[in-house]
């Protein structure tokens, strides 16, 4: 199958019902994000946000934030139906395209231990584990804390 045309577009605040609906569908409850949560990261200095549009839907959506020289990844969220058609690539490597342009030189994000198709896309990417936060989603449930270089993007890097 053709890969789909991916358009990747700014958040507008119009679009927050659907990005937090995104979020819902995407994570299990106790991991989504609330409204009120989703709302500070989107206004915090340095947050950026990019939605990947297929089609006429919006398909995923990417939010990062940075503070000089460190990038987060706040959430990456890719709907069932647009998965393994490198939605969730394009996001990422126009994300850290970004954060590269303002100075930021390595970029981390915390990920449930559990969850392997996302462990599978960070380590597809050249993200690597760097410890492991306890009980960081409470109820026992822990993260990976994962970085990237940025200095290290070629244009080889994976799609
Ligand atoms: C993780 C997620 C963002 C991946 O998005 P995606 O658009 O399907 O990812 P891509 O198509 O760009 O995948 C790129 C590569 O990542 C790896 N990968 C992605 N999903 C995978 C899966 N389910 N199982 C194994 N490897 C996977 C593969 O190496 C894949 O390359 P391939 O398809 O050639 O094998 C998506 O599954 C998702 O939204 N999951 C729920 C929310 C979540 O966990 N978000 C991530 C962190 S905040």
């Amino acid at each position: 199958m053709a890969a789909p045309e991916i358009t990747l577009r700014l958040y507008r605040p119009s679009d927050f019902e659907m990005l937090y609906r995104i979020d819902q569908a995407c994570f299990p409850r106790g991991i989504a994000y609330g409204r009120d949560e989703l709302k500070s990261y989107l206004r915090c200095d340095g947050s950026h946000c990019l939605l990947a549009v297929v089609g006429n839907e919006v398909a995923g959506f990417i939010l990062t934030g940075r503070s000089g020289k460190l990038g987060h990844i706040v959430t990456l969220d890719v709907l069932e139906a647009h998965r393994r058609q490198r939605v969730g690539s394009s996001l990422l490597r126009a994300a850290e395209q970004e954060a590269a342009s303002h100075g930021v030189k390595r970029m981390y994000l915390e990920t449930a231990t559990d969850n392997k198709p996302e462990i599978a896309l960070w380590e597809h990417h050249g993200y690597r584990k760097s410890g492991t936060v306890k009980n960081y989603y409470g109820r026992g449930l822990d993260a990976f804390e994962m970085y990237k270089p940025l200095g290290a993007m070629s244009h080889t890097d994976p799609n």
